[in-house]
């Protein structure tokens, strides 16, 4: 096929993803299903890959972080960004109505009010020049905020161009970084159950993912972004917050599908009840509701004050709060063996939905509010789906109560459990602990990990309360004893035939689905697919040092500890090799000589602006490519920065290609 139509064909694709991404992320309604759309994607990945020229900074596959940064660069906002002032009655609302008319008086018309829900996150501005995304801030101090443009690249629903043939010159979008509830439960468990830290609702983990300095690890975060207002701009009409908030969604940067607009305060204030009602059922934590001065105009009659602009505020929502009284604090033991109080609560009403079960957390979280058994306490859903405790009321203490201490040993196997410095977690490290066998072998079985068919969670209890399984190597063994397996309940001649094939098809899985399966503390798929692709092999990721972990995208350094730790235990890589005895292919995964730099050799030479030495050969070895430190015939390419040596006047004579960083960059990818 002729290099034009794989640049059309490229082209198309990007145009394609985009048109998708606009109906799913900013319509919400999507025209093709998951699977033709990651069809789509994966087609352009390969063409890329294969065709390293043709990839583009906008394209749609470049959402995956840049280099490491050591600091943000600061970004000062030609226009401060503000805050609002607050109220939270109706008589406060009709206050401010009655202020804003008397600001405005009869000279700008009737007043029309937009109003939008408040977003529980953080304010960040977007900055799209002829149609290009080209940078993007934090909010700040108001003044200046921190330029985190890679981070906010990684954000799926963001356009990194906009759609349309005649975009403006320059438009600066301003809204809120935020993350689905659903999304920020998923994520905590995982990190529960690994021993991580918590975050402490959606809008802190917004923040701590947009403040990384490594753009990797943000790209793994599920980010959405919500526009909200405009900055400075150039080239777009100007009449008002509404009209301007639609132009923007069509240009397919989203924004609240809840933003309407009123003359009557009646039918505003009914809305804002409306929404009030419906909370519970936003996919995003709000708490509260913006009303806004429609017209431009009348904005700039009505003025603002220091901080807050005179014709908009924020109507904040009740928290959402009960008391109740802690019956029972029950002690979970996780997969990875961590501890987890939870308080079993007599049942109450809380926002509409029956509340009886809170998570403590950890030792710590339930040392510090000194919650007891018997206890009245306060609970809440501010909008968050994990209700949790907020407070004692210790003046209802009843009296004989004891302060909670956690286990000494493990509430499922009895043996003693163990604290890691620096941790919050304590862990039960018993090699025979049920609960954690069970949790290991179910999750090695899953459907993202080894997928064996026909191992449901009773019969994994099963196996092992026969003594039938004592690791996840010992799965493999279950074909030679089909005598005994076929006594065992719910075990007949065509579920064990149909395990069999099962095993046998899972000893081919892929890499990432293998170390993914271990089971290694804090290593969900994304990590796994990254340690994959970084290391190309089990046997290379087993023998790595802590410190290579570093230079691995995306890979933090508790995580790097984690899996470092993990193959470093005698007994798991006994394990490992057994599973490998047993027949489980350890397959190269994504090897990285297989990326779209395949076989081509690169010399560098001098110094690049945006790279250290190391991060450009990781970035080009990531890629397929590796790098030599001297020039020959055999090289394709010399990367030369400032004051190159004499490896680029080699180059010269020997005609192999010189880039500067530019081409560099462009080359791959990452501009
Ligand atoms: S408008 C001049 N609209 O609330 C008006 N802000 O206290 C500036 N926020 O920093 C903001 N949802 O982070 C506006 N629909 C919305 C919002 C919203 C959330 C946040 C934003 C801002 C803070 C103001």
């Amino acid at each position: 096929m002729g290099s034009n139509h794989n640049r059309l064909r490229a082209a198309e694709l990007r145009k394609l993803i985009e048109h998708h991404n606009y109906r799913y992320y900013v319509l919400d309604s999507p025209e093709i299903s998951d699977a033709e759309y990651d069809e789509l994607f994966d087609e352009l990945m390969r063409l890329e890959k294969e065709h390293p020229e043709l990839v583009t900074p906008d394209s749609p596959t470049q959402r995956i972080g840049a280099p490491p940064l050591a600091k943000f660069p600061s970004h000062k906002h030609s226009i401060p960004m503000m805050s609002l002032n607050k109220v939270t009655t109706r008589d406060e609302f009709l206050e401010f109505d009655k202020r804003v008319r008397g600001l405005i008086g009869g000279e700008g018309g009737p007043i029309e009010y937009t109003i939008e829900p408040k977003y529980d996150g953080l304010a960040v501005a977007l900055i799209y020049r002829n149609g290009v995304f080209e940078t993007a801030a934090t909010r700040g101090d108001g003044v200046t905020g921190e330029e985190v443009k890679e981070n906010l690249k990684t954000i799926k629903n963001i356009p990194l161009r906009l759609i349309g043939k005649n975009p403006p010159e320059l438009l600066e979008v301003r809204g809120e970084v935020i993350i689905a509830k659903a999304d920020f439960e998923k994520f905590n468990k995982q990190r529960s159950e690994a021993g991580l830290e918590l975050f402490a609702n959606p809008r802190n983990m917004a923040a701590g993912s947009l403040r990384q300095l490594d753009s990797g690890i943000t790209a793994q975060r599920p980010l959405r972004f919500i526009g909200y207002g405009i900055g400075e701009t150039k080239g777009i009409p100007l009449d008002g917050h509404f009209e301007t908030m639609n132009l923007v969604r069509r240009f397919g940067i989203p924004i609240s599908s809840y933003l309407k607009k009123f003359t009557n305060t009646d039918d505003l204030i009914a809305y804002y009840e409306r929404i009030l009602g419906e909370r519970d059922s936003f996919d995003f934590d709000i708490d509260g509701i913006v009303i806004k001065v429609n017209s431009y105009e009348q904005q700039a009659i009505a003025g603002v004050l220091s901080r807050s602009p005179r014709w908009a505020v924020a109507w904040k929502f009740p928290a959402v709060q009960k008391t109740t009284i802690v019956e029972k604090i029950e002690v979970q033991v996780g997969r990875t063996g961590t501890l987890t109080p939870v308080a079993h609560l007599k049942p109450v009403q809380v926002g509409g939905v029956t509340v009886s079960r809170s998570t403590l957390h950890n030792e710590q979280e339930i040392e510090r509010k000194d919650i007891r058994v018997g206890d009245t306490v306060v609970v809440q859903r501010a909008g968050d789906v994990i209700p949790e405790i907020v407070t004692v009321i210790v003046e209802k203490r009843p009296s004989g109560t004891r302060k909670f201490a956690m286990p000494e040993k493990c509430p499922v196997c009895g043996s003693a459990v163990q604290r890691v410095e620096g941790e919050v977690a304590v862990r039960c490290v018993s090699l025979y602990c049920k609960a954690q066998l069970v949790e290991k072998i179910f999750h090695f079985a899953s459907r993202g990990a080894m997928d064996i068919e026909g191992l449901g969670y009773k019969t994994v209890e099963a196996l092992i309360e026969k003594g039938f399984v004592k690791d996840v190597a010992d799965l493999y063994l279950l074909p030679t004893r089909k005598t005994e397996i076929l006594e065992m309940e719910r075990m007949g001649e065509k579920s064990f035939n149909n395990l069999v094939a099962s095993l046998e098809r899972s000893k081919k899985r892929e890499l990432p689905r293998l170390i993914f399966a271990l089971g290694i503390l804090g290593v969900g798929e994304t990590t796994a697919n990254l340690l994959a692709q970084h290391f190309g092999t089990l046997e290379r990721l087993m023998k790595a040092g802590e410190e290579e972990f570093s230079q691995a995208r995306g890979i933090g350094p508790v995580i790097a500890r984690s899996v470092y730790r993990f193959f470093s235990d005698k007994n798991n890589l006994a394990v490992i090799r057994k599973l490998e005895k047993l027949g489980v292919e350890f397959q190269e995964g994504e090897h990285p000589s297989e990326g779209p730099l395949k076989g081509k050799t690169f010399v560098l030479t001098g110094t690049l602006e945006a790279y250290t030495r190391t991060q450009a050969q990781k970035i080009i070895e990531q890629l397929g490519g590796h790098v030599t430190s001297s020039v020959s015939k055999k090289t394709d390419f010399v990367v030369a920065g400032a004051d190159p040596g004499s490896k680029l006047d080699k180059a010269r004579t020997l005609g192999v290609k010189v880039l500067d960083e530019n081409g560099f960059t462009k080359l791959v990818g990452r501009q």
